[in-house]
């Protein structure tokens, strides 16, 4: 990469896009458009793309650095089933998407204030159709379960820099989703402390 190459890199990401991948497969519709809320860097979408051919994908994130970024990586991937990322805060209540075959999000609902998750629960509940899947990705407090040290650092860490972040209690973040008409479908553990959460919309 250059130094005006606008594509960001997330280590993280070549960590988790496999397992996250393997989850995907499983619960994503055979065809239709899948929104990422969130996108970051861009880097989870051109490897979903690319593995699930038969899917189009559709980026978005309110930052232009990451949009910016984004855009860098479909370029430099080639994907053709991948569109140009959108502006689109989950919190907001007017999304530039009225319609999609599933919503994906990954290490949001922790990075933002919980206005977030609940517009990511509002707005996902105004374009999927019943039976379609929100699914999160991320680490997630239990109330059965004591918080590993890791994320209890990593909590300690994100609440130090806003105090609006934090690990969120999956009861919680899916009573919230109950209240937009999301029923919870799945939790899967995943590698490093994190939890793939799937919801279908009733
Ligand atoms: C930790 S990064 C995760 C990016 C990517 N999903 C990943 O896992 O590498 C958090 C992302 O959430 C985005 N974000 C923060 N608040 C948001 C909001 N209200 N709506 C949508 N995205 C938001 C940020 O711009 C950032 O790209």
């Amino acid at each position: 990469m250059t130094s005006d190459d606008p594509r960001q890199c997330a280590p993280a990401t070549t960590r988790n896009r496999d397992p996250i991948l393997a989850v995907l497969r499983s619960i994503l519709p055979p065809s239709g458009v899948v929104l990422e809320v969130a996108s970051g860097t861009g880097e989870h979408v051109v490897h979903f793309a690319r593995a699930l051919p038969m899917l189009k994908w559709q980026p978005s994130d309110p930052s232009r650095e990451a949009r910016r970024s984004i855009d860098g990586w479909i370029a430099a991937e080639g994907t053709d089933n991948v569109y140009p990322p959108l502006d689109i805060d989950a919190a907001c209540d007017r999304w530039a998407v009225d319609h999609a075959a599933a919503v994906v999000c990954i290490n949001m609902i922790h990075i933002s204030p919980w206005a977030a998750t609940e517009g990511l629960m509002r707005g996902a509940s105004r374009i999927l159709d019943p039976g379609a899947a929100l699914y999160l990705y991320g680490p997630f407090r239990r109330a059965a379960k004591p918080i590993e040290p890791s994320n209890a650092a990593f909590d300690k860490d994100l609440r130090s820099r806003d105090p609006r972040w934090g690990l969120r209690d999956l009861d919680e973040v899916a009573a919230c989703a109950g209240s937009h008409g999301f029923n919870l479908d799945g939790v899967v553990e995943m590698p490093a402390n994190n939890l793939s959460v799937i919801f279908r919309r009733s």
